[in-house]
C-alpha cells in the first residue's frame, strides 16, 4: 500500500445530453463515487470530475424534434442529470459540459498539436447522404437489407440476422431513418488521426501495469488486427465545435468528449485554485483513472491515450472497465419495464439501497452485474437493516435513557475492538482494488460478530439486573464502537446512512482522512438521541417503482410501440414461428377510466368479440378516456395476465411512439368494418 498522500483525479464517462440517467448508467457513477469517496476517506487528495456529453447528430436531431435550439436541450438535460446525480449522492467535485469554452480551447489545442506532429491525415471519402435533409448520415441512421443474407431493416453497419459487417453503402434498399428517402453517395474531405503512429507507445502503455487482464487481452486483439486511422471530422449540419479554418466541418463528438475530462477539471481548477498542470503535464506524478463501460473501451484505451500523448499531455494511469447492468437476469428493456430511470427509482426508494446493492455485486472484472429485485430487497434488508443498523438500535436506547447519552470510559472487550481495527487492512485493500463485493462480505462478517457479541452479552437482560449499570453502559459502548467502525468502512457506499449515523454518534465518520481515526474508540463522551437510521425496503415500493417505470415507457408492459430512432432493438430477429405465437385481435374499447394513484395509466375494458378483458395502458397523458370508448384497437390476446398494483392486466394494446413520450403515443386502429375478435395476421 502506498504511503503518504496520493493525488488522484477520477472520471466517469460523460452521459449524452439527450436522455435521462437510468439505472444502467448508475452502475458506473456509483462505482466511481464509492471509489473516490474511499480515497478521500483514506486522506488522499482526490478529485472526481464529469460533464455532459453535449455534441453530435443525435442531440442535434432530438433538439430539432422538440423544435428547440440544441443549446436549450443540453441545458435542460444537463439540469436533470445534475439533479439525478446529486440525489443519488454522486459527489462530483465538478460537473461541466462539453459545450463550453474550456472544451473548445482544449479540442482545438489538441487537434493543432496532433496536426503539427504530423499525426493528422486529410482525405476524401464517400459517405451516405440524405438528399432531402441535405446531410451526411451516420451509420445508425441508415437501415436497409443485409447485402449478405438479405434480412430486411438492418443497421447501416452490421446485420443482426447473420452477423455480417459492412458499410452503409453496401446495404440493399438503404433508407434514411431521418427522412425516409434513399441515401445517395457523396464525397467529402475528412480529417483522420493516424492511430498507427502510436502503435509502439500504446503497446508500451498497455503493458505498464494498470489495466485489467480482460482489457489487455482485448487490446492485444486490436493490435493484432492493426490500428486504423480514425475519422475525427463531421460535415455540417452538426452540433459541435467547428474545426478552425473550415466553415462547415466540425470535430466529431468522440474527439471532444474525452477532452471534456480535461475541460471539466480546468473549470474546477480555475474556480478552486487547484494546480491544473500538476495533473495533466506529461511528467505528472499524480494518478489519473477513467471508469468506463466495456462498450467504450476502444475510445479510452486507444484513441484517448494517443491523443493525450500526441498533444504532450500525460496518459491515464489506468482505465477501469465494468460490464453492463441486467435487470432480473435480462438486458434492460423498455418493453419489460426494466429500463428504470434514476428519477423513477428515487420516487420510490432510498438511493443508499441501490448503492449498497451495486457495491455488493461489483468486482474488478469486466462482468455484467444483475439487479434482481427479490435479491435486492432481501440483501439490503438483511445486511444493512438486519445486521448493521440493528447493532446501533440494540444499544442506543440504553445509553440514551439510562446514561443520559453518555458512553462508558472503557471498553469491556478491547480485544474484539482491536480485531475489528485489524480487519481494516483487508477491507481497504479490497476497496482500493475495486473488489467491492468482497469488501461488503468482509464487513458483513464483522457485523455478524458484533451482533454475536450482543447476543452473548444480552444487554436487555443486564438492564433488568440491579447494580449492573456500569456493565450495561460498557456493553452498549462496545456495541456502538463496533457499529462506528462498520459505518466508517461503509461510508463511501451509503453516505446518507453514514451521515445520519455520524449525527447520532456525534462524530464524523466520512470526513477526509477518517479511516485513520477508526482505531480510536469513542469513550466517555456524549452521543445524540437515536432516530431510525434506515427503514426496510417494502416490496410494495419496489412494485410501485416497476409499475411507474412500465407505465411511462412507450413500449410498456401494456402498450407495445415501434421506436423511431430506437437505440435499443426489442429483439434481434424472430422467426415466423415466433411471430405466429402472438395472437393479435381486434378489440373494441367498451370502457375507459383513470386509475387512482397511477399518473399515466388508463383502465380499459376491451370486447374481444364476446369476451371482455381488462387492460391497463400507459396512455393517459395523450388520451381522454371518454373519447376512447367505441374505438377499435389491436390487442395481444394471449399475453399472460400480469398482476399490477391496481389490478390484473389481461393483455396489451398496440401503439406507436417515439423514444420518449415527447414524441407522442399513437394507438393503432384497424380500418372501419372490422369486428371485435377478428384475428390480425
Ligand atoms: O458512450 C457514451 O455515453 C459517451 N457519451 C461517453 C463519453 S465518455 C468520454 F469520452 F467523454
Ligand atoms: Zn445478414
Amino acid at each position: 500500500m502506498t504511503t503518504g498522500k496520493r493525488k488522484i483525479l477520477v472520471t466517469s464517462a460523460l452521459p449524452y445530453a439527450n436522455g435521462p440517467i437510468h439505472l444502467g448508467h448508475l452502475v458506473e457513477y456509483i462505482q466511481t463515487d464509492i471509489w473516490a469517496r474511499f480515497q478521500r476517506l483514506r486522506g488522499n487528495e482526490t478529485y472526481y470530475v464529469c460533464a455532459d456529453d453535449s455534441h453530435g447528430t443525435p442531440i442535434m436531431l432530438k433538439a430539432r424534434e422538440e423544435n428547440i435550439p440544441p443549446e436549450e436541450l443540453i441545458e435542460r438535460v444537463g439540469r436533470e442529470h445534475r439533479r439525478d446525480f446529486s440525489d443519488f449522492h454522486i459527489c462530483f467535485d465538478n460537473y461541466h459540459s462539453t459545450h463550453t469554452e474550456e472544451n473548445r480551447y482544449f479540442s482545438e489545442y489538441i487537434f493543432q498539436q496532433l496536426h503539427e506532429g504530423g499525426h493528422i491525415a486529410k482525405r476524401t471519402i464517400i459517405q451516405a447522404f440524405d438528399p432531402l435533409e441535405q446531410m451526411f448520415l451516420p451509420d445508425r441512421f441508415i437501415r436497409g437489407s443485409c447485402p449478405r443474407c438479405g434480412a430486411a431493416d438492418q443497421h447501416g453497419d452490421n446485420c443482426e440476422a447473420c452477423g455480417a459487417t459492412y458499410t452503409p453503402t453496401d446495404l440493399a434498399d438503404p433508407v434514411s431513418v431521418i427522412s425516409g428517402s434513399t441515401p445517395i453517395e457523396k464525397e467529402s474531405e475528412h480529417f483522420f488521426v493516424k492511430l498507427g503512429d502510436f502503435d509502439d507507445m500504446l503497446r508500451q502503455w498497455t503493458s505498464s501495469g494498470g489495466l485489467q487482464s480482460e482489457v489487455k487481452n482485448k487490446l492485444a486483439e486490436w493490435f493484432e488486427a492493426g490500428l486504423q486511422d480514425w475519422d475525427i471530422s463531421r460535415d455540417s449540419p452538426y452540433f459541435g465545435f467547428r474545426i478552425p479554418g473550415y466553415e462547415d466541418k466540425y470535430f466529431y463528438v468522440w474527439l471532444d468528449a474525452p477532452i471534456g475530462y480535461i475541460a471539466s477539471f480546468r473549470n474546477f481548477c480555475d474556480r478552486e485554485g487547484v494546480n491544473f498542470n500538476q495533473y495533466w503535464n506529461s511528467d505528472s506524478t499524480t494518478e489519473l483513472y477513467h471508469f468506463v463501460g466495456k462498450d467504450i473501451l476502444y475510445f479510452h484505451a486507444l484513441f484517448w491515450p494517443a491523443m493525450l500523448y500526441g498533444a504532450g499531455f500525460r496518459r491515464p494511469t489506468a482505465v477501469f472497465v465494468h460490464g453492463f447492468l441486467t435487470v432480473n437476469g435480462q438486458k434492460m428493456s423498455k418493453s419489460r419495464g426494466t429500463y428504470i430511470k434514476a428519477r423513477t427509482y428515487l420516487n420510490h426508494l432510498d438511493p443508499d439501497y441501490l448503492r449498497y446493492y451495486f457495491a455488493a455485486k461489483l468486482n474488478a472484472r469486466v462482468e455484467d452485474i444483475d439487479l434482481n429485485f427479490d435479491d435486492f430487497t432481501a440483501r439490503v434488508n438483511s445486511d444493512l437493516v438486519g445486521k448493521v443498523v440493528n447493532i446501533a438500535s440494540r444499544c442506543a436506547g440504553f445509553i440514551n435513557k439510562r446514561f443520559d447519552g453518555q458512553l462508558a470510559a472503557t471498553l469491556p472487550d478491547p480485544a474484539l475492538f482491536e480485531h475489528f481495527v485489524a480487519g481494516s487492512t483487508a477491507i481497504a485493500q479490497a476497496l482500493e482494488n475495486r473488489e467491492f463485493g468482497r469488501a461488503m462480505r468482509q464487513i458483513m462478517a464483522f457485523a455478524d460478530q458484533a451482533n454475536q457479541y450482543l447476543n452473548e452479552q444480552q444487554p436487555w437482560i443486564v438492564a433488568k439486573e440491579s447494580g449492573q449499570d456500569a456493565k450495561l453502559q460498557q456493553i452498549c459502548t462496545q456495541g456502538l464502537n463496533l457499529f462506528r467502525i462498520l459505518m466508517i468502512w461503509l461510508s463511501p457506499v451509503v453516505p446518507e446512512l453514514a451521515a445520519r449515523s455520524a449525527a447520532f454518534l456525534s462524530c464524523p465518520l466520512a470526513a477526509s482522512g477518517a479511516w485513520q481515526t477508526l482505531q480510536q474508540p469513542l469513550l466517555d463522551q456524549p452521543i445524540n438521541e437515536f432516530k431510525r437510521l434506515l427503514d426496510r425496503i417494502e416490496p410494495k415500493d419496489v412494485e410501485a417503482m416497476l409499475e411507474e417505470s412500465a407505465s411511462q415507457t412507450d413500449s410498456s408492459a401494456n402498450t407495445i410501440t415501434g421506436q423511431h430512432l430506437a437505440d435499443e432493438p426489442l429483439a434481434s430477429e424472430i422467426s415466423i414461428d415466433d411471430f405466429s405465437k402472438i395472437d393479435l385481435r381486434v378489440a373494441t374499447i367498451t370502457d375507459a377510466a383513470t386509475v387512482d394513484g397511477a399518473d399515466r395509466l388508463l383502465r380499459l375494458s376491451l370486447d374481444l368479440g364476446g369476451e371482455t378483458r381488462t387492460v391497463f395502458a400507459g396512455i393517459k397523458s395523450v388520451y381522454d378516456p371518454a373519447r376512447l370508448i367505441g374505438r377499435h384497437v389491436i390487442t395481444v390476446a394471449n399475453l399472460a395476465p400480469r398482476k399490477m398494483r391496481f389490478g390484473v392486466s389481461e393483455g396489451m394494446i398496440l401503439a406507436a411512439s417515439g423514444t420518449d413520450d415527447a414524441g407522442g403515443i399513437f394507438l393503432l386502429s384497424p380500418d372501419p368494418g372490422v369486428e371485435p375478435g377478428m384475428r390480425v395476421r
